[in-house]
């Protein structure tokens, strides 16, 4: 194995089976050094087709299990993850960058969902609606969609999959998921796991393709696929919607975001400020929900400035596993730059520093974590997703002026408000145009809450029983000549 690291432990290792691993295939890096972490096989588009029409295939047999049989396997499969969280960390932080401890907190978080909807997998109740005409009865059953693919992001490589393939699972549904290409390996170590849980083999795929745009074209043209779910930007989620449009498949579409963090003058600066780190700078501010502009009203901006600098200024960035508990990477070098064109481009038009880390690596794709006063919404780092720590801040003076900066966008995922007014946070929890509001807290993703957004950020709902619902369809009968 050619693996980089030397903390490389047998467990993680063990992980990935060796038909997985091809050397002339796909490689991994870890971003951190840019060194390579190993190669893994990729599929080409006939393999793929194979295993959509495997999968088909699979899901009627387990379509008829009792909901208890589902629900059984999928807590295998949650206390498997469980048993080997510390290897699946140590995966993901090699391919991403992450830091160990975040990629721990992601672990737990990505089983939470298989652990939710095993619970979930028996509650899929129909109904019995009181009838319209005496002699008449009306029932709805719910019923698997079929078969199902899923396009997923780095930035989370385990959770946005298991918040997926648990609910389809449960749903009686078989499920292709394509990985990103950067983030494969914790991926694949999940699929190992789900079937040495029991959950067949063909019913549950993982399959690195080779291009997001082919495996895309599978998915949106295949006949026997029946719903498309995807985590990642808005353009592409534009692009697999049209494709999608010709067979009319089921979607749920989770994409880009512009999260606005609004302080009030009456709120806890110190909360505030703790809410502040926990959604900017969580990922390297790689998290469509983060905070992507501060909005913050006159009569504290000083006070919340001083402090989240003091904060970002004492925020450790490093390797991953070196650095368990500070900032970690960007995912690319890419990345990096990009990130920094967009904080140079604010400071050409008036924005300025108020404070960074010290001690960067110069070496990988590292920037540092910035707070950037004297923003305007005329700039791009306002408007467009930032993906990276950069915490913009933009004053204001009156409540309707934060509202409607905050809704002046076309996306709409999460916002957080911060006020003590509690007819204030009323009117923001109604009138932001977003599908998540956080009031006074700023970590607000969990699996029994519906997670999804609106406008151009998407449609669909991950986690609590909605996000079962997204995988069934609903069939209405009626019994006549009673
Ligand atoms: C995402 O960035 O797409 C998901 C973040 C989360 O689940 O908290």
């Amino acid at each position: 194995f050619p693996w980089s690291s030397v903390a490389m432990t047998d467990p993680a290792l063990h992980l990935l089976r060796p038909e997985y691993l091809d050397q002339g295939g796909l490689k991994v890096t870890n971003p951190a050094d840019g060194r390579e972490v190993t190669t893994i096989r990729r599929y080409n588009r006939a393999e793929l087709v194979e295993i959509v029409e495997r999968a088909d295939a699979a899901r009627h047999e387990w379509g008829a299990r009792t909901a208890k049989e589902r629900s059984d396997v999928l807590r295998a499969w949650y206390d498997l993850m469980c048993e080997h969280a510390e290897a699946l960390a140590m995966l993901m932080t090699l391919e991403s960058g992450k830091p160990l401890d975040e990629a721990r907190g992601e672990v737990k978080y990505g089983a939470a969902f298989i652990e939710w909807f095993s619970e979930e997998a028996r509650r899929a109740y129909g109904e019995v609606i009181p009838t319209h005409a005496s002699g008449k009865r009306i029932i709805t059953l719910r019923q698997p969609v079929g078969t199902c693919a899923a396009i997923t992001p780095w930035n989370f490589p385990l959770a946005m999959i298991t918040r997926k393939a648990g609910p389809a699972l449960a749903a009686g549904c078989s499920i292709v998921v394509k990985p990103a290409e950067l983030t494969p390996l914790s991926a694949l170590a999940l699929e190992n796991l789900a079937h040495q849980a029991g959950v067949p083999h063909d019913l549950f795929r993982v399959a690195p393709a080779v291009r997001s745009s082919e495996a895309g074209d599978v998915f949106c043209t295949h006949p026997l696929v029946r719903k498309i779910s995807f985590t990642g930007s808005t353009q592409v989620g534009k692009l697999i919607m049209a494709q999608a449009a010709g067979q009319v498949k089921r979607l749920s579409l989770e994409l880009g975001g512009n999260a606005p963090f609004i302080i009030f003058d009456d709120a806890d600066i110190d909360r505030a400020v703790e809410g502040a780190m926990a959604s900017r700078f969580r990922n390297a501010g790689q998290t469509c929900v983060c905070a992507n502009r501060f909005l913050v009203q006159a009569g504290v901006h000083d006070a919340f400035v001083e402090r989240l600098t003091a904060r970002v200024e004492a925020l450790r960035v490093g390797d991953g596993i070196n650095n368990p508990s500070g900032m970690g990477p960007l995912i690319s070098d890419k990345d990096a730059g990009r990130v920094a064109d967009l904080v140079k481009q604010a400071e050409i038009q008036g924005a300025s520093k108020a404070g960074t880390a010290p001690d960067v690596p110069e070496q990988g794709a590292f920037h540092p974590p910035v707070v950037l006063t004297g923003v305007t919404t005329d700039m791009a780092i306002a408007h467009e997703e930032i993906f990276g720590p950069v915490a913009p801040v933009i004053r204001f003076t009156h409540e309707s002026e934060a509202m409607q900066i905050a809704n002046d966008t076309p996306f709409g995922l999460a916002a957080y408000v911060y006020t003590a007014d509690f007819a204030r946070q009323w009117r923001f929890m109604e009138g932001l145009e977003y599908g998540m509001v956080g009031v006074n807290d700023g970590l607000i993703s969990t699996e029994v809450a519906p997670f999804g957004g609106v406008k151009e950020s998407g449609f669909g709902r991950e986690g609590s029983s909605h996000g079962l619902s997204e995988y069934m369809n609903i069939k209405y009968c009626l019994i006549g000549g009673l």
